[in-house]
C-alpha cells in the first residue's frame, strides 16, 4: 500500500492504495465515480476510458501509480452535462443500453480536443477502440460531426 495523490475533475484527493490498482478501481470504488464503466478489463473495450492530461486512456490498464496529471472522467466532462458532446448525444438519442456511452463520449472528446474538425476517417480511426454491443455507432458518427459543427 502506498498512498498516492490525485487530480480528477479539478479536485485532489489522496488514496492508500496498491501500486498496480487500476485507476478504474481508484475512480468507481474510493471515489464513488460510477460513470467510467468496466467491460473487459484488458484494454479492449473502451468502457473505462478517461482523460489524463487531455488524451484517452483505458482506465481499466492504467496502474493508479502511473497516473502523472489531470484526470478527467465523464463527470467533469462539463458543468452541467452541457458539453457539446452530451448535448449532440441526447439531441440524436445515441444511447440503446448506455452502458458504453460515457466512454464513447470521453473519446470523442479527446479527439475533438486535438482536432475540433475530424473527417469521417479521423472520427472511425479514433473511436475503433470503443466497442458498442448494440451497435449505435452511426449515431455516435452522426453526433460527433454535430457537436464538432
Ligand atoms: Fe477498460 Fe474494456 S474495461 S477497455
Amino acid at each position: 500500500m502506498a498512498q498516492f495523490s490525485l487530480n480528477i475533475n479539478q479536485h485532489n484527493y489522496k488514496v492508500d492504495v496498491n501500486l498496480d490498482t487500476p485507476l478504474l478501481w481508484v475512480l468507481r470504488d474510493m471515489l464513488g465515480l460510477k460513470g467510467t464503466k468496466f467491460g473487459c478489463g484488458k484494454a479492449l473495450c473502451g468502457a473505462c476510458t478517461v482523460h489524463l492530461d487531455g488524451n484517452a486512456i483505458r482506465s481499466c490498464s492504467f496502474p493508479v501509480s502511473a497516473v502523472k496529471g489531470k484526470v478527467v472522467t465523464i463527470e467533469g466532462l462539463s458543468e452541467n452535462g452541457d458539453h457539446p458532446l452530451q448535448q449532440a448525444w441526447e439531441e440524436i438519442d445515441v444511447p440503446q443500453c448506455g452502458y458504453c456511452q460515457a466512454g464513447q463520449i470521453m473519446s470523442a472528446a479527446a479527439l475533438l480536443q486535438r482536432k475540433p474538425k475530424p473527417s469521417e476517417k479521423d472520427i472511425d480511426m479514433a473511436m475503433s477502440g470503443n466497442i458498442c454491443r448494440c451497435g449505435t455507432y452511426l449515431r455516435i458518427k452522426k453526433a460527433i460531426l454535430a457537436a464538432a459543427e
